[in-house]
């Protein structure tokens, strides 16, 4: 595609973007969609800091890179902060890498704990973005900025003593990957960004005296999505808004959902190179080998049982304490199971725990492990998804495409994705409702008697593996609502 002949300019300003710089699912979006936003004739482009470590990702691999020759500068806090730019291309995706290493040198890009000199690098990003067009010789119709870290780019144009002005030039779209982080702050720092008054109003940033920066974003956007349409619903229930639900319901024109895709460039067993046997619905016997490999990574017997995997960050919203009080109960005589994540100590501790107490039946990598996860998915049965809340989830659509069946709560992107086999005949999954080890059990018990009945398994197993969430379905929802907003069809 020729930039020339792009029918939407597109920048989207992020902290992560797999595999430069990555914590989170985030940034497996990051990676994916402008990617395949330019595959359909999009320019879409993405400016992303140059934390440790991303710089050296660009030149171990041979991406193309360039050093931009002008510098941007920003005006913070009685201060000007400037920053060199790189050009590089990853995977075929123009991406604009900020060096500023004062303000970029947290490898692990957010900030322990929140303050407005620690989020300052954040509002740092946003700005520069509003001047892409002084250092990059381009300029974007649209901006698509994602989760608090990028909210100071809204806020910026719409309250900002000198970027306001340029408000009517450029529409902005909120994407909300996870509403449990807000960047809530102390509010004394706004008019040191350069932010007039009226930005601490209860219809702007102020939230009990805070500043909420994800407030100030999304009202400040014109249009605002979520990573699956059930977590739209769920963000204007009081369970699930945490506190802005009442913010949410007065915007119901501006907000969609849309469920993200996943990569079956690299989440498909048929192409995986991490896996030591590849397969697919035509013959599984690959995934036999795959089992077997798994079982001896873990040291364990294989006696038939069903391996259930669990791979993800070990922290409070993934619903690991239903999860780890059901496994307790379950496994010896039901299944076994292998969890892959790091997160939470007493999470962490606890999962070692369990290695101890159970090692023919459990086994854990409290680190992230690349090469493991796609072994876990290929060689297990179930994967294990009983999250508290989930926006949308990438596990459960990686489990389905290895044939290792999801047992999800019906939530958010879990709701939208997973169908319920004793609901369905074309069932995927299984699915339970109210948040407690009991109805988790309910659950698994379903999953694992289906599982020693080999013909229902066996068709549970085609209907996961045909599904399609490839990101085309998406990519083409978001070109809409780019259209839509280009041609003033979306209310503002
Ligand atoms: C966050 C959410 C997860 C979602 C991901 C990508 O990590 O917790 O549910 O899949 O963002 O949008």
């Amino acid at each position: 595609m020729s930039p020339k002949d792009a029918l939407i300019k597109v920048l989207h300003v992020a902290v992560e973007m797999a595999p430069l710089a990555k914590q989170g699912g985030l940034g497996d979006v990051l990676g994916a969609l402008p990617k395949f936003l330019r595959k359909r004739s999009v320019d879409a482009r993405v400016l992303l800091p140059a934390f440790p470590g991303v710089m050296e990702y660009v030149e171990s691999h041979g991406c193309k890179c360039e050093e931009l020759p002008e510098r941007v500068h920003i005006a913070l806090n009685w201060r000007v902060y400037s920053a060199s730019v790189s050009l590089a291309e990853v995977e075929g995706v123009p991406v604009y890498l900020l060096k500023q290493p004062e303000l970029f040198s947290n490898p692990k890009i957010y900030p322990q704990s929140l303050s407005p000199a620690s989020v300052m690098p954040f509002a740092f990003l946003s700005m520069a973005a509003i001047e892409i067009q002084s250092f990059a010789g381009w300029k974007p119709d649209i901006f698509h900025v994602h989760d608090w870290s990028t909210s100071m780019l809204p806020m910026t144009l719409r309250w900002h003593r000198h970027y306001r002005a340029l408000r009517s030039e450029y529409d902005v779209v909120f994407t909300i990957h996870n509403l449990a982080h807000q960047g809530i702050v102390d509010p004394a720092m706004l008019s040191s960004w350069g932010m007039t008054k009226d930005a601490f109003s209860i219809d702007g940033v102020e939230f009990y005296g805070q500043a909420n920066l994800l407030k100030g974003g999304i009202v400040s956007s014109d249009a605002i999505t979520t990573v699956s349409p059930h977590y739209s619903w769920d963000i204007q229930t009081p369970e699930g808004g945490f506190g802005l639900h009442g913010v949410f319901s007065t915007m119901k024109g501006k907000l969609t959902g849309i469920l993200n895709g996943i990569d079956y460039d690299i989440w498909s067993p048929k192409a995986d190179p991490y896996i030591p046997a590849r397969y697919g619905v035509g013959d599984m016997s690959g995934k036999a080998e795959c089992r077997k490999k798994l079982v001896q990574h873990c040291h364990w017997e294989d006696d038939g049982k069903p391996i259930v995997a669990f791979v993800g960050r070990l922290v409070q919203q993934k619903g690991i304490d239903i999860l780890f009080t059901m496994l307790d109960w379950l496994m010896v005589d039901n299944c076994r199971a292998v969890v892959i994540g790091s997160g939470l100590l007493q999470y962490e501790d606890w999962a070692r725990q369990f290695s101890r107490t159970y090692p023919d039946y459990f086994w854990c990598c409290t680190d992230f492990d690349e090469e493991l996860a796609h072994l876990a998915y290929a060689g297990s049965d179930i994967t294990a998804m009983p999250s508290l809340f989930e926006p949308c989830g990438l596990s459960q659509l990686i489990g389905m495409s290895y044939g290792s069946i999801p047992v999800v709560r019906c939530t958010g992107g879990l709701a939208d994705t997973v169908i319920d086999c004793d609901g369905a005949p074309d069932g995927t999954g299984f699915v339970f409702s109210d948040y407690s080890t009991d109805e988790l059990l309910k659950a698994m018990y379903r999953a694992i008697d289906a599982y020693h009945d080999k013909e229902r398994w066996g068709s549970i197993v085609r209907n996961a593996m045909s599904s399609d969430f490839s990101w085309d379905s998406s990519t083409s929802s978001y070109i809409d609502l780019y259209r839509g907003l280009k041609n003033g069809d979306l209310p503002s």
